[in-house]
């Protein structure tokens, strides 16, 4: 194919309407799967620039000067940077655009403890202060801000977060700033993250933040069950993301879709729309496998998730939100799901977490209506489902169909429903009252 083409095919890619229509989010991992990767003219390896991979050298300055050298590539096709197998023990770094990071088989990036080896930023403007504490966050291990094309891939190489100190050190109340991530994409397009393995990351694993044209596939993210508050992949705020062929297993959200906090995400106003999720392997062991929220006040909509195995997560999927967030969830499909060892198979809860400050206006209602769930099967499940929605805004077209969960000796209240109303077919426990509700009665009685 010639360059023309492929620039014509990727030209046309990005030119996908922002707000297409659910229908459009289920074809996204297709047309990002269509863009094949590009193979970079020039390419050295992290070791011609004084890197050492014996897993004790600092190698910061390394990776900083080789994607600093490799800018000058940009015009000229982009660069690949190679990471050797050895162990390459570094503080963060920030990629360049047109840049492929390669990380060889073997190859493990090794994130320092040392808390004096992470720059402390500003916070998100759509969150308005770190997660774990007010005020200022460490940047992420790897991060890229305002790029395109970059590709973060290997041939299963490692990143390894040593996430342990962190977790302690939020556990203890000694965090100076709120937590890293792995990697993050702020304000990036035409971003692809491939064939690694991601362990032990300090807070989420990837996070991708006011970008677009994020292809995630066949990565494992692992932490420990007990990492607290340890998160895999989170799109947020973010257009025409596709998450697949992927194996996630955290201490609280596997998949977590988010954009923005109470006041600051009403004011900066990015939703996070059309986001296709597909064969994913998933435990969220203290959270949920799949979440949508609680941070949502930019507004979430356009969402496709089918083909998923959930298990051994105290939620399977969870719709979190609460007053002061205000904005919307809505238009969402969730298909072909198997879940075991769920403490409760679905969540939706209007009254979740905290909030960034007192200046959140507690009027700003959330909308949370139009969500499907289709062919959804599940063993050893404690609750079906727990779904209380907000007494001045409740959950509405709620839909459940095909819905077969087999539970848990000793479970009786299979179904705890409050201010949700909605639609049910062939499920199975017998659902509660308020989805076996005719909607159109709903909506005429709230007009
Ligand atoms: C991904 O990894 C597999 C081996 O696990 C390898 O065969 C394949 O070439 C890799 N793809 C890329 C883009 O590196
Ligand atoms: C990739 O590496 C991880 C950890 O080294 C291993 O558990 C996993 O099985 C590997 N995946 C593939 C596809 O080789
Ligand atoms: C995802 O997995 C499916 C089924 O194994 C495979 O056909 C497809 O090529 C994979 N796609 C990517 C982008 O990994
Ligand atoms: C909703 O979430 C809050 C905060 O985690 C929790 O205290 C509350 O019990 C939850 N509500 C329900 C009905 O589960
Ligand atoms: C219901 O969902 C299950 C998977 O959970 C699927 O095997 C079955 O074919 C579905 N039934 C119908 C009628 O779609
Ligand atoms: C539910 O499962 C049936 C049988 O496998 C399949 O035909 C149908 O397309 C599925 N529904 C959805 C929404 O994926």
């Amino acid at each position: 194919m010639s360059v023309a083409i492929i620039i014509l095919i990727l030209t046309l890619t990005s030119l996908i309407p922002i707000y297409a229509n659910i229908h459009g989010a289920g074809k996204i991992c297709d047309e990002l799967g269509r863009r094949s990767l590009s193979t970079r003219p020039h390419s050295v390896s992290i070791s011609e620039f004084g890197a050492v991979g014996d897993g004790k050298t600092l190698n910061t300055i390394a990776f900083q000067n080789a994607v600093f050298y490799l800018m000058s590539f940009a015009d000229k096709g982009g660069a690949q940077l190679y990471v050797p197998p050895g162990k390459w023990l570094t503080g963060s770094f920030s990629l360049t655009s047109h840049l492929t990071l390669f990380i060889e088989n073997g190859a493990v990036i090794v994130a320092s403890q040392d808390p004096a080896h992470w720059e402390g930023v500003d916070p998100l403007p759509s969150y308005g202060r770190g997660i774990d504490l007010p005020g200022k966050r460490y940047k992420s291990l790897i991060n890229g801000n305002m790029l395109h094309d970059v590709v973060v891939t290997g041939d299963n190489g490692t990143i390894d977060g040593q996430g342990l100190v962190w977790w302690d050190r939020l556990t203890s109340h000694s965090l100076k700033h709120s937590r890293p991530h792995l990697i993050e994409f702020i304000s990036s397009e035409n971003i692809i993250v491939s064939n690694l393995t991601f362990l032990n990351a300090p807070s989420y694993t990837i996070h991708s933040i006011y970008s677009s044209h994020v292809h995630i596939h066949k990565i494992l993210a692992h932490s420990s069950p007990e990492s607290p508050y340890t998160i895999g992949i989170v799109p947020d705020s973010s257009y025409n993301v596709c998450i697949q062929n992927s194996t996630i297993n955290v201490g609280y959200d596997a998949i977590a879709l988010k954009s923005g906090w109470d006041e600051y995400g009403i004011a900066y106003s990015r939703p996070t729309v059309n986001v296709h999720i597909r064969n994913v392997y998933l435990r969220g062991a203290y959270g949920s496998s799949i979440s949508f929220g609680s941070e949502m006040s930019g507004g979430i909509s356009n969402i496709v998730v089918d083909n998923g195995h959930i298990h051994n997560s105290l939620s399977g999927i969870a719709f979190r939100t609460t007053k002061g967030r205000g904005s919307y969830m809505k238009e969402i499909d969730i298909s072909n799901i198997d879940m075991s060892r769920i403490g409760t198979a679905i969540v939706a809860n209007g009254s979740f977490g905290s909030h960034p400050d007192d200046k959140y206006d507690a009027n700003a209602l959330p909308l949370v209506s139009h969500i499907r769930l289709n062919n959804i099967s599940g063993v050893n499940i404690g609750v079906a489902g727990k779904l209380f929605g907000i007494q001045e805004s409740p959950f509405s077209s709620l839909v459940l169909s095909n819905v077969s969960l087999s539970m848990n000796s000793g479970s009786t209240d299979s179904w705890q429903c409050d201010y949700v109303y909605g639609s049910s077919e062939s499920v199975i426990p017998e659902p509660c009252p308020e989805l076996r509700r005719d909607e159109d009665a709903y909506s005429r009685a709230s007009v």
